[in-house]
């Protein structure tokens, strides 16, 4: 079964074709950092015209690379939501207008549906039930996977993403957009201890908060620096450029303390998680999950724990449409088709 697979969730139009929910045959991604970075973050018309200007050479060459033409596809799997819904809308009227011209299946998939089955293009795959640790930009969420379409969400977040939490802090301290890779980074040349960042465990739920966190990175900074602009104070709202006035000495410490409350967090609801729920499988997948400190210290906890952990290679992690089409494939096995008349969702909970 070929099955292109397209996702246009946010602010990277991606086209990929997969065999059998498991075989990459192609995953071309056009990132539109460059265009965004100016602004401090994602401009959402602006991601939706760049969609429609990348999305026929995008799927293009993801036909050509695979050596196939779209006659040779038994279906078109495309991200319905959740995400921006201009941006959404491109992929989701491309997909319903190839399938209509070329009379294929139409199939449609949740974004965070896609990121678990990320996990199932790369060997070993994970045998149900496991448990499923989603983080991104726009989602912090851990789910128990009994089955394809059997998913139960024990936890989400309350507020931000991790992944946005990163963004926002690094906004914050000028580092620019997007702030995971380059906080990442960083942290690598700071002390983790330096600073006593909180942790917002939430007893007794699986849910997770890191706004605190970042309120609590902000006034660290307010009390660290000069400000340049009190009114910029509130939100460090100067793309690339910080508000304050650090010592550049101070930022490697502040990106490692961050991120050790962050991966702190994410490891001991999991670990608490696998406690509670009697389950020796973890998938950790999402944006986030290309963090090297995050991937470090799961695989220890996993090995402490003898549970199989099961983290896809950093370019399946982040958005992609491999994973749409790996989740499309299941769909269409179980003859889950979309009307030609689907209309993509920005929430759209799993
Ligand atoms: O899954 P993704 O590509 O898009 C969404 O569905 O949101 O995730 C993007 C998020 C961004 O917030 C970005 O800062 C974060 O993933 N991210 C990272 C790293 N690489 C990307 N966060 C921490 N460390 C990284 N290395
Ligand atoms: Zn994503």
């Amino acid at each position: 079964m070929l099955i292109l697979g397209i996702d246009t969730s946010c602010d990277d139009t991606s086209a990929s074709v997969v065999e059998d929910g498991a075989a990459v045959l192609s995953n071309i991604i056009s990132n539109q950092t460059e265009i965004h970075r100016k602004y401090g973050g994602i401009v959402p018309e602006l991601a939706s015209r760049r969609h429609i200007e990348m999305i026929w050479p995008v799927v293009g060459e993801a036909l050509t690379t695979a050596g196939l033409r779209p006659e040779d596809l038994d279906g078109i799997a495309v991200c319905k939501g959740p995400g921006l819904i201009g941006s959404l809308l491109i992929g989701c009227s491309f997909a319903k207008a190839v399938c209509y011209a070329k009379a294929k299946p139409l199939i449609a998939v949740n974004h965070l549906e896609g990121h678990i089955f990320a996990a199932f293009l790369e060997v070993p795959r994970p045998e149900f039930p496991f448990l499923a640790l989603i983080v991104s930009g726009g989602h912090t969420s851990l789910y128990k996977v009994e089955g394809f379409s059997r998913y139960e969400e024990l936890g989400r977040t309350r507020d931000d993403a991790a992944g946005e939490a990163y963004d926002k802090v690094s906004k914050l301290l000028g580092l620019g957009y997007p702030g995971g890779p380059v906080i990442n980074k960083l942290a690598r040349e700071g002390n983790p201890k330096a600073i006593d960042f909180p942790r917002a465990y939430l007893p007794e739920s699986f849910d997770f908060s890191f706004s605190g966190l970042k309120t609590a990175v902000l006034n660290y900074v307010k009390q660290q620096s000069g400000s340049r602009d009190q009114s910029a104070e509130k939100t460090g709202d100067r793309p690339g450029n910080s508000s304050f006035i650090l010592h550049p000495s101070s930022l490697p410490d502040i990106a490692a303390s961050f991120q050790a409350s962050v991966v702190d967090v994410l490891v001991r609801k999991t670990e608490w998680a696998i406690k509670k729920k009697w389950i020796k499988k973890v998938v950790l997948s999402g944006g986030v999950a290309a963090n090297s400190e995050l991937r470090r210290r799961m695989k220890e906890m996993a090995e402490e724990r003898r549970v199989e952990l099961f983290v896809p290679s950093l370019l399946l992690c982040t958005d992609n449409a491999a994973m749409i089409a790996a989740a499309g494939y299941h769909h269409l096995m179980a003859g889950n088709i979309a009307g030609l008349d689907l209309n993509p969702q920005a929430y759209l909970p799993l």
